[in-house]
């Protein structure tokens, strides 16, 4: 081996990690979950805000889904490479919503993951039904685009 692709090769082997840590996962764009449900991400504002929309593959309802919309922020939006987000979507064709909290990853080859806890809520005729109203989860989503 010559002594110049000696050199690129330690090069690359001492870089490597510290490219991998500066890796950044961006949220904006089209995800898609284990379930098959899709969701539209936007760019952040200043603040660390953002919208989009979210058409989930399933239901608790015989109405026809729709695609509803969503409304979320990342924390530290300027300076973070995994960054904590939360988002709530409204469903347009049932009462309940959901809220979703969770983590965006990049590996080192940056593939890009959201790892996610979410809250359905659903609207009970009464507080006596409190107990039966709130289910819990984890989704994983994946980048489409
Ligand atoms: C409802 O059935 O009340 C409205 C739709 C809820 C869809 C849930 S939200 C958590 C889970 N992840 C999905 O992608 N869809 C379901």
């Amino acid at each position: 081996m010559g002594s110049l692709s000696c050199c690129l090769l330690l090069a690359t082997a001492l870089l490597a990690p510290r490219v991998a840590a500066t890796r950044k996962c961006d949220l904006q764009g089209l995800w898609r979950n284990e379930l098959g449900s899709n969701m539209t991400l936007s760019a952040l504002d200043a603040s660390g805000t953002f919208s989009g929309s979210y058409h989930t593959a399933v239901a608790d309802t015989n109405k026809q889904i729709l695609v509803s919309p969503l409304q979320g922020a990342q924390q530290h939006p300027s300076d973070k490479g995994q960054p904590t987000f939360g988002f709530t979507v409204q469903w347009q064709f049932a009462d309940s919503m959901t809220a979703f909290v969770g983590q965006c990853f990049v590996d080192r080859r940056g593939k890009e993951t959201l790892e996610t806890t979410w809250l359905l809520r659903e609207e009970v005729p009464s507080r006596r039904d409190v107990w039966k109203a709130t289910r819990v989860g984890t989704s994983i989503f994946t980048r489409i685009k």
